[in-house]
């Protein structure tokens, strides 16, 4: 028998217990969510022309020229074309775009460009192409601009046929010179139809999650491959043209497919992260940089002494969200077209940092936040590596600084999630709270490009989180990392949701969190079996919650043996419930099931409505290898 409490909640469960972590890794950002679809549209990659190619079909008929202009240090560059008797299908640029470019048939394009005429008469012939090269959309720009100053020109146009690996070209016609910048094209169907939003499939997978928080934008990249190309907020707001961009932290090792042009371009910044987490109904959790680099990487530090604009940053941070619309940062805000604020909580200060050299920034850094700002929550880092020396000395640290929030991390083996289902069961309830921050049980080792998203390290994540929600007092968010993987361009694997240009598909994993977020209720309940919580006898994990806004107790249970269970389950206390009842299964027979964009149910729940005997103890069939939820009223 299964026996839960059911009048007597025991704790309270946060509205964001269950969130989402996305970083700007496996083509995360550009290249994924963000919906452009030119690659180094401004032509600040490390080399200018990477994704472009030059296309010249006769001598002396023109030229392109990449020029740097001074005094511009977010966007010096930009191209310079010399046209002279000109024909189209003379001179032209092909842009390859994200491992190509997904179109849509029938679809409408919106082309835009910075443009400044110098002198004669000029066309622009644009044309998507197919895989092969034949032209599947198209039409012609006849800039209206006549002056040497900048200007955006537009125009938009339809595809004819749907394409994942399409191209686009720019063929010149005319007579004269002119100079472009910011060549960028986007789909209409963005999310929310924003002009340059973002891919609406993969954001709905995120907004069908309901999840309670996002923190972003990482993940190492917070922390960058050195200094310099640190993540920095400040550069991410205002026109597209204007943030400066900067090479991806994953640009360089870890990389199962290295692209030396992955970069991170800001059209998805800091502004676009809180709109999102406003859209979906999350709570943003920004991470700042503490003064530190990745410690995988350089691991540079900036001296205690010149933490200064680390820490205005954070300061300044919390104006940009919450500030009146007179403030500073309140006021770029509204200009940005949110005059209302973001109404942020909570703020993390260092991700994955170690050593005296974090716990001495983060004093700094939690001091100046305090006292501005007492309200605010910190969530400070102890890393991976939840048994070493290194974890352990930060934990230590950190409580006695009272932390407000430890953020944890673990990518481990599917046995180390069973065998941690009572992890938190001994934490203190009266000190630091637990994120949950980044974890995925990995099929082969951490770090590993053979590492899969199978049902057997879904299941284990299914029957860890049980743990998470029994001691909910204590873990108050959680998040799985990655966020997503681009097909041909990933770096770390497994990852929540994979994505090619046109497809999107959840992994097993993902069902896991999206039952958890979706059936979070808002009260733990005492739930046993023989008098002990569920924590993996006869291979059950089990975990029963209040939903006290639907009147609902809701049961989870994890059977990870390979035989069906029987179990009657108790509602001590309730004398009537509703004879029918919800049961969601998420199942299979093959612990190595996964899901796959032809094949992307193959992993996924099934729901079915139940009636339940009133005068009967409720019997609960638990099928070998299944996650179930249970939601009786
Ligand atoms: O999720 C991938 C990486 O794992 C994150 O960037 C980092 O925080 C962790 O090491």
């Amino acid at each position: 028998v299964i026996n839960i409490k059911a009048t007597q909640p025991v704790a309270e469960i946060k509205p964001t217990m269950w969130g989402i972590f996305f970083e700007d890794i496996n083509m995360g950002a550009d290249g994924g969510i963000y919906a452009e679809l030119v690659k180094n549209r401004s032509f600040e990659f490390q080399k200018p022309l990477m994704g472009w190619k030059v296309e010249r079909k006769k001598e002396n008929e023109g030229d392109i020229v990449v020029q740097n202009r001074q005094g511009n240090t977010a966007n010096p560059r930009f191209i310079s074309v010399k046209l002279s008797n000109t024909s189209k299908g003379d001179l032209g640029l092909t842009n390859e775009g994200f491992k190509g470019m997904g179109i849509k048939k029938g679809l409408r394009y919106d082309f835009s460009v910075l443009y400044r005429h110098r002198s004669g008469a000029v066309k622009l012939h644009l044309e998507l192409l197919d895989a092969k090269g034949s032209i599947i959309g198209s039409t012609t720009l006849t800039p209206a601009n006549s002056l040497q100053e900048w200007k955006k020109e537009a125009i938009s146009f339809n595809a004819t046929e749907t394409e994942a690996k399409a191209k686009f070209r720019i063929w010149f016609e005319g007579n004269g010179e002119f100079d472009l910048d910011m060549i960028s094209l986007f789909p209409e169907d963005t999310w929310k139809k924003r002009p340059g939003g973002m891919r609406a499939d993969m954001i709905q997978l995120l907004a069908d999650m309901k999840p309670g928080f996002i923190r972003f934008p990482g993940g190492c990249i917070v922390e960058g491959i050195d200094l310099a190309n640190r993540y920095q907020w400040k550069k991410t707001l205002g026109p597209i043209e204007e943030r400066q961009l900067i090479i991806n932290r994953w640009n360089v090792e870890f990389a199962h497919r290295p692209s030396p042009d992955y970069f991170q371009t800001f059209g998805l910044g800091f502004f676009e992260y809180f709109q999102l987490a406003e859209d979906i109904g999350a709570e943003p959790l920004p991470i700042l940089n503490c003064g530190m680099a990745c410690q995988f990487n350089t691991a540079e530090v900036v001296p205690v002494s010149e933490l200064e604009p680390y820490i205005q940053d954070a300061l300044d941070l919390i104006e940009f969200a919450n500030g009146d619309v007179n403030s500073k940062w309140g006021k770029i805000r509204a200009e940005m077209g949110h005059p209302a604020p973001f109404n942020l909580k909570m703020m993390g200060v260092g991700n994955e940092n170690w050593g005296p050299q974090y716990v001495e920034r983060l004093k700094v850094f939690t001091k100046a936040i305090k006292a501005k700002y007492p309200n605010i929550k910190l969530v400070n880092s102890s890393g991976t590596d939840p048994e070493g020396d290194r974890f352990n000395y930060l934990n230590t640290e950190l409580r006695s600084m009272n932390a407000d929030i430890i953020d944890e991390h673990y990518y481990r083996t599917p046995d180390w999630f069973l065998k941690n289902a009572a992890r938190y069961d001994t934490y203190d309830r009266k000190g630091s709270k637990i994120f949950a921050g980044e974890y995925a049980a990995q099929s082969d080792r951490t770090v590993s490009v053979n590492n899969r998203n199978n049902w057997k390290c879904a299941l284990s994540e299914a029957a860890f989180m049980t743990g998470l929600e029994r001691n909910a007092e204590v873990v108050q968010m959680a998040s799985y990392a990655p966020l997503f993987a681009h097909a041909e361009g990933w770096q770390w694997t497994p990852d929540l949701i994979w994505v090619d240009n046109l497809r999107s598909y959840g992994t097993p994993n993902y069902h896991v969190q999206k039952l958890y977020s979706t059936n979070k209720g808002t009260h733990v309940l005492n739930t046993t079996q023989n008098g002990t919580a569920l924590t993996g006898q006869d291979d059950l994990f089990a975990s029963g919650i209040l939903d006290k806004a639907t009147n609902e107790v809701i049961l989870k249970v994890a059977n990870v043996s390979d035989k069906a269970q029987v179990r009657e389950v108790n509602l001590e206390g309730i004398k009537k419930f509703d004879t029918k009842a919800k049961l969601t299964v998420l199942k299979n027979d093959n612990l190595d099931a996964a899901n796959t964009f032809e094949n992307a149910t193959n992993v996924s729940p099934v729901e079915e409505t139940i009636t339940l005997n009133p005068k009967k103890k409720i019997s609960l069939t638990l099928a070998p290898n299944s996650f179930t939820v249970l939601r009786v009223k």
